[in-house]
Order: C-alpha cells, then structure tokens, then sequence
C-alpha cells in the first residue's frame, strides 16, 4: 500500500559493511540534531519494532540458519523493513522528525542481490513493495576496505560471530563493491564516506553533506 506523501521529516540512512562504524556515527548525528533541537527518531534494521525484532533473531541467531536459501532471507529482511515503515518510521516522517535509520533497503539490494546472487528485478521490486514510497533523502555509505571490516568483526569481544558475520572474505567485498557501484549510480542520494579517518573527521563531514544536502 503507498503511504501518504505529505511528509515534513526526513530520512537519513546509513550503510556499510559490518564494522564500518556506522552506530558510532548514527549516534554522534542524532545529538547534534537534537541540539538544534530536532525531534530525531533512530531505528535500525533489521528490527526497530517487536515483530522486526523477532524477525531478526530468525535471521542473524537461529541455530539452523545455515539452511536458509538467499530468497527467504531477502523476504524476512523485507517483511521486518516493511513493518518498520508503517509503525515507526511512515508516522515520524509526518510528524516532522528525523528519521535515522541504521540499514535500510539498500543493505538488501547489495547483501542479497549483489553478495547472494539474487536477480536485480525481484530484489528491487520487493524492496519498493516493502517501503511504499518511502525512500531515504540522504543515505551516508561508511567505506572501509574489507580486511578492516573483517577484522573489527573479529576483536568485537562480545560474542560469537552471528550467521552473518561468518560469511568470507569474498562476501564482504562483494558488499563492499556493491555499495560503491549503488552510491555512484545514485549521487543525488547517496554519500560515501572514507571510514578509515578518525571518527571526529568523519562526523563533521556527515554533518556538512546533512547541512549541504537537506538545509
Ligand atoms: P547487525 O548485527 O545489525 O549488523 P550491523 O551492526 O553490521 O548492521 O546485523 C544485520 C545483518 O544483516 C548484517 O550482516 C547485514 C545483514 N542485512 C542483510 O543482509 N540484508 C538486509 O536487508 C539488512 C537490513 C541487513
């Protein structure tokens, strides 16, 4: 169903691959805008809401993950999206917020069109089908070449690596590259941003294409 257009807040969202910093990011980008003050509103994905969040465990946690074939992941992925656009981030639009979104449809069109191999058409019909008309307004690409990306993976000291996350090395520079090629089909939208600077540089320079880019 399309959701209604009239919408005053903006979407902002933000991709990479594991590792990238992206929650560092989002974080820094969301206390400056609250200075201003703006109401901001930050969800990520997959989850955001109680069924995304339970769509998500099936996803990264289920023990019989290995099994999942690429085509039902792109659907959950999407059915988690889908309820995240019409419970939280449709209404925040209206209202006026700013929505900031770690992951959003992109991650699917580059982890499983481009890393798994699915059809582009399929992929991008679904994508648009789950988000309405709902597309980011600026959506930040954090770079990092993939050894680094995997190696931040690793020294996260928490926990085990989840399905995902024990994907090689030929995935992520799949991902990597997949972004890159989005990002420069798309520079109206999108932003790429070097993630190896420190995370001060790489702040003020979201916040300069945020300001260049949306006022
Ligand atoms: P998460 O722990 O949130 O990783 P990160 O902190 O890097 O965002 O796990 C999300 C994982 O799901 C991550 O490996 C990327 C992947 N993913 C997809 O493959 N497709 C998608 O559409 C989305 C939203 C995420």
């Amino acid at each position: 169903m399309p959701l209604k257009q009239s919408r005053s807040g903006k979407l902002i969202s933000f991709e990479g691959s594991e590792g990238s910093g992206k929650s560092t990011q989002i974080a820094r980008l969301a206390a400056r805008l609250q200075k201003i003050p703006r109401d901001v509103v930050t969800v990520r994905e997959p989850g955001g809401t109680e069924i995304g969040e339970q769509i998500r465990n099936i996803i990264v946690h289920n023990s019989r993950g290995e099994e999942m074939c690429a085509e039902t992941e792109l659907l959950l992925f999407a059915a988690a999206r889908a309820q995240l656009v019409r419970e939280v981030i449709a209404p925040a639009l209206l209202r006026g917020a700013t929505v900031l979104s770690d992951r959003y449809l992109d991650s699917s069109t580059v982890y499983q069109g481009v890393a798994r191999n699915l059809s582009m058409d399929p992929v991008n019909q679904i994508n648009h089908f789950a988000v309405g008309n709902v597309m980011p307004d600026i959506t930040v690409v954090i770079d990092v070449p993939t050894e680094v990306s995997l190696t931040r993976i690793r020294q996260r000291a928490s926990d085990l690596p989840d399905r995902m996350e024990r994907e090689n090395i030929d995935f992520y520079t799949k991902v990597r590259e997949g972004y890159l090629v989005l990002a420069k089909g798309l520079p109206e939208r999108f932003v790429v941003i070097d993630g190896t600077q420190t995370e001060d540089v790489i702040d003020k320079k979201i916040w300069a294409a945020v300001k260049e880019r949306i006022g």
